[in-house]
């Protein structure tokens, strides 16, 4: 029975961030090969930085509480901080997760650097050097 820290237990009770953005600048979605679990990031951008953040999770608990974790760290971030954010620095945050748990870690940072991806692919509107 894995024990959770407190954070982790406050982040599943109360997760932030859930949901969906309307119109979004960029999405991430991430598969968890070792449980089959799915996580997509909505990202929202103005200036380089992440306006809003928002995330959908059908996973576990741990999954859930991280994603919350993730989006709270973005918020506000420009994107370079925002691709810096990794599992380890998500565990961390979250006072440790279970070790049987954390690759339940790993989708979250990577669903929101996926997103980033995306953004920064798309063309964007008056900028015709591609970035
Ligand atoms: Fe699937 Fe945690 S068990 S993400």
């Amino acid at each position: 029975m894995p024990i959770y820290s407190e954070r982790v237990m406050d982040h599943f009770t109360n997760p932030r961030n859930v949901g969906e953005i309307e119109n979004p600048d960029g999405v991430g979605e991430e598969g968890n090969p070792v449980c089959g679990d799915m996580m997509t990031f909505y990202i929202k951008v103005k200036d380089n930085r992440l306006e809003d953040v928002k995330f959908k999770t059908f996973g576990c608990g741990a999954a859930i509480a991280v994603s919350s974790m993730v989006s709270e760290m973005a918020k506000g971030k420009t994107l370079e901080e925002a691709m810096k954010i990794t599992p380890q620095t998500v565990a961390d945050e979250l006072e440790g997760l279970p070790k049987n748990k954390l690759h339940c870690s790993n989708l979250g940072a990577q669903a929101l650097q996926k997103a980033i991806q995306d953004y920064r692919s798309k063309p964007k509107k008056g900028d015709n050097n591609g970035d």
